[in-house]
């Protein structure tokens, strides 16, 4: 049994207390940390808490309970400091996404916690979901030869269907496309070299930054990633994970994944195509441990053991995820200018 703290109980980390942590039983909640009082008093009077276990800074936590992993659900500029207070203190650590606002931060959060000789990972969430993983496998096994053309579009029409951050720098490259950029990774089992990047703030637009873009994406081993997204879209409205299209040399691959809308919630699908014939569609296997219960039942999986579970979105590995979303936010800056990704990594 792992003992955890929650530090950051806003809007999502609320819902972390409520509909995640308890459907993993491998972890056992220890304390709840917000420096805002408001927040602690809705989980108590929400979810019943008790207040021995409330505390308004992780320092008074980890003088006040026991526990072994910080779950830090706070905004992105506040998880370099929490983060790196809590690796100092001692504990293993599952940091929501964004990693960090800097490579440079999220660097020297990954060799603290190689120094302290602690677990850090970030929650991918996506790559608990079973279209992608099947995906992954198909591409991994060569089902249909070398991989031709990928291509992703993402749809939202963020003003009527309840986002919030409207200020936040770089709400679709940092916020929202971290999640596909990290499944590109987690699918194509490649790294990125260098990113073309074209972003833009629509007329009549709620948002202080831009919503929509345009890249293209040359991984290592060659393969080009055309990826279209946007928070201000008119157009039929994707799943979360984004409507993806994998060309293969035989055939083709397609899938989308995390389909919840207002309220609405339907499965991953799959379809494969073999060149010239009919698309079939695949059955997937269901996940004893899906989207953020899967992360954190990765994480006390590898605490509790010292394997690394499948997927396993580490401090180190998410560095290059982060980095493609700095590249393109660099590309984006210098009117879609080519960025190499050594540029930011270095
Ligand atoms: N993975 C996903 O699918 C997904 C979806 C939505 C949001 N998120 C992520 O969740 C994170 C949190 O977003 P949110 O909407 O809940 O933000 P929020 O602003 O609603 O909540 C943040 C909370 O952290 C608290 N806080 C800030 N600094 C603190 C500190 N040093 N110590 C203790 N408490 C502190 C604040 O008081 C606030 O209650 C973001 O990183 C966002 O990217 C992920």
């Amino acid at each position: 049994m792992v003992k955890a703290i929650q530090v950051g109980l806003g809007h999502w980390g609320f819902s972390w207390t409520k509909e995640v942590i308890p459907k993993v039983p491998a972890v056992h909640m220890a304390g709840y940390v917000d420096a805002n009082p408001e927040a602690i008093k809705r989980v108590q009077v929400e979810l019943g808490i008790e207040d021995k276990r409330c505390f308004l800074s992780l320092e008074d936590a980890a003088k006040g309970v026991e526990a072994d992993l910080v779950i830090a659900t706070l905004r992105t500029e506040a998880h370099y400091p929490v983060v790196r207070q809590a690796l100092e203190l001692g504990f293993n650590v599952l940091v929501e996404k964004p990693f960090a606002s800097t490579i440079a931060q999220a660097k020297e959060l990954v060799a603290l916690a190689e120094q302290q000789n602690r677990i850090l990972m970030v929650s991918q969430n996506y790559r608990f979901q079973p279209a992608p993983i099947a995906a992954a496998e198909l591409i991994g096994a060569q089902k249909f030869g070398p991989v031709n053309l990928v291509s992703v579009d993402f749809r939202r029409h963020a003003p009527s269907q309840g986002y919030r951050y409207w200020d936040m720098p770089d709400p679709l490259l940092a916020d929202m496309s971290i999640h596909h950029f990290d499944l590109m990774r987690m699918v194509l089992n490649d790294d990125p070299k260098r990113v073309s990047c074209r972003t833009w703030n629509p007329p009549a637009s709620p948002f202080g930054h831009h919503p929509m873009g345009v890249a293209t994406v040359e991984f290592e081993k060659g393969t080009i990633v055309s990826y279209r997204g946007s928070w201000m879209s008119s157009g039929p409205v994707t799943p979360w994970a984004g409507e993806w299209t994998m060309d293969c040399s035989e055939g083709e691959i397609c899938w989308t994944s995390r389909d919840h809308f207002m309220g609405k919630a339907g499965p991953d699908r799959l379809t494969t195509r073999v060149r010239d014939a009919q698309p079939e569609a695949i059955a997937l296997q269901p996940l004893d441990f899906a989207d953020r219960t899967g992360t954190l039942a990765a994480i006390a999986k590898a605490i509790a053991s010292v394997s690394v579970p499948a997927r396993f979105s580490s401090g180190k590995d998410n560095l290059h995820s982060l980095a493609l979303v700095q590249a393109t936010i660099l590309s984006a800056g210098r009117e879609g200018a080519w960025v190499d990704i050594a540029e930011v990594m270095a």
